[in-house]
């Protein structure tokens, strides 16, 4: 059957306290409604609608998905009022599933689960809440079928204690939900147009309900405020962390690790405390990601060590490469397989070849660096004349003594040394000792000056 999505996603959002629209709040570093427009897109919908209110503008201008269908609600005059404004744009023929943009953590086999229970009538996705506060409650007759739901503010108390509540995540073919939707009003303590309320409309027409249990109460935790933002943030890290383990990497402490965005591992690396990973980032085997490192969009091979305290941003790193504690690289670095790179050094734009080292406190920019080279402590390209950048071209096997300004558009030939403390300008040919600084001289039986009384 042709299945249809609508996600709600009008809320004001008030109880954010914020001027950024609720669903463009993040967790695992992707606005809430991004996560429920990729679950939703792995049902393979024929329509995707996402209903919008006064944000609309704004939410539309984060996207730029060419897959959505955006519907204006003007006024936010209920769930049930929310689903009318987008069920017009919906085929007849159409399953309906009913989504909350702030409801991130939804799992697919759930919705499938939905879907499929809708095809006697109406599925709607509830699940067990011990303290049911503020929830609609599920109201069972006898026979244990689904009478109705019932929005906590218009609950009489014997209602209250029910702790199966309504999820909001329901599915019904439009035929079914269309004249059930044109059937509700804004009857009750909210004065708002229920979507809950089809299913009491339902049942009096003999249609079933039937519901689907929420795999546990995370996957169903709706979005409120900044406290259950961060609840679901620690849910999410704690899903992506035991995907990651079951896969064979080792994580020092599941709850100190940070995903925003996708971490693809091979096995057996370890990944210690407080690493933050960003954007797209794969790692090959037994890679190993020191504490508080920061990887973002980058590809470590296999044996990559990155020790304590570094950041890696855009980069390619070839096998084996180590880099840390403390470096800095920055995008468009690539590394070659067994390079080094260690305590406070910057890279950026810089191609570094095989076995090549740069162990401390240097500034690798707009640089091609040949394999085999050592480049001293303190080594600095200026690539940066004030006005354009410059590159500095290395071949194999260079030797750059400490302390040494290449100052580019500059090349150094294979096998060619710079003396320490030097400032280099021109071309360096190979095998050559490029020495710029200036002669030592010795000042003999030099008076110092004598302190003033
Ligand atoms: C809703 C359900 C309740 C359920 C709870 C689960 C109804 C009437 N109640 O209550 O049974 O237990 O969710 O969290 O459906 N929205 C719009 N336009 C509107 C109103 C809401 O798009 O006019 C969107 C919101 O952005 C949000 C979702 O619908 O994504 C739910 O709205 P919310 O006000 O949070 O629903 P609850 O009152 O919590
Ligand atoms: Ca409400």
């Amino acid at each position: 059957m042709r299945l249809e999505v609508i996600v709600l996603a009008a809320g004001e959002g008030t109880r954010m306290q914020s001027s950024i629209p609720k669903v463009l709040h993040t967790v695992g570093g992707r606005p809430l409604l991004d996560h429920v427009l990729c679950v939703a897109r792995g049902l393979a919908p024929e329509a995707l609608h996402v209903v919008v209110g006064r944000s609309g503008d704004e939410i539309r201008a984060r996207f730029e998905a060419t897959d959505v269908v955006w519907v204006d609600q003007k006024e936010q005059k209920g769930t049930g009022h929310a689903v009318m404004q987008a069920i017009d744009g919906v085929q007849s023929s159409a399953m309906v599933l009913v989504l909350f943009g702030d409801v991130p953590l939804i799992g697919q086999e759930t919705l499938e689960a939905c879907i499929s229970a809708a095809e006697e009538g109406i599925g709607v996705v509830t699940v067990d809440m011990p303290v049911p506060d503020g929830f609609g409650r599920i109201q069972r007759g006898r026979d244990g079928e689904i009478e109705a739901i019932v929005e906590d503010s218009d609950a009489t108390p014997a209602q209250r204690t029910i702790t199966e509540v309504n999820t909001g995540i329901l599915a019904a073919p439009a035929t079914t939900l269309a004249p059930l939707l044109k059937s509700i009003t804004a009857r009750n303590a909210q004065g708002e147009y229920y979507l809950t309320d089809i299913v009491g409309l339902a049942t009096s027409q003999a249609i079933r309900v039937v519901s689907v249990s929420a795999t546990s109460a995370p996957e169903v935790q709706g979005i409120n405020d900044r406290v259950q933002l961060a609840l679901v943030e620690r849910h999410l890290q704690r899903r992506e962390a035991e995907r990651l383990m079951a896969s064979g990497v080792t994580i020092a402490d599941p709850s100190r690790v940070d995903l925003r965005g996708t971490l693809t591992a091979g096995q057996d690396c370890f990944i210690d405390i407080n690493v933050v990973v960003e954007g797209t980032v794969t790692i090959g085997d037994n890679v190993t990601i020191g504490p508080g490192c920061v990887v973002s969009d980058s590809n470590l091979a296999d044996g990559v060590v990155i020790e304590a305290h570094s950041l890696v941003d855009g980069a390619v790193v070839g096998k084996n490469c180590r880099l840390g504690p403390f470096v800095r690289v920055r995008p468009g670095t690539q590394l070659a397989e067994g390079a080094r790179l260690g305590n406070f050094v910057e890279t950026k734009e810089a191609n570094i070849g095989a076995g090549t080292k740069a162990n401390h406190l240097a500034y690798l920019g707009d640089s091609t660096i040949g394999a085999e080279c050592n480049i001293g402590a303190g080594t600095i390209t200026c690539n940066y004349d004030g006005v354009d950048k410059n590159e500095t071209h290395i071949g194999d096997g260079v030797f750059v003594g400490t302390n040494s300004t290449l100052v580019a558009p500059l090349t150094i030939d294979e096998g060619a040394y710079v003396a320490a403390g030097s400032t280099i300008t021109s071309k360096v040919d190979s095998e050559d000792l490029a020495v710029g600084r200036a002669r030592q001289r010795n000042i003999q039986g030099w008076v110092p000056p004598t302190k003033r009384k």
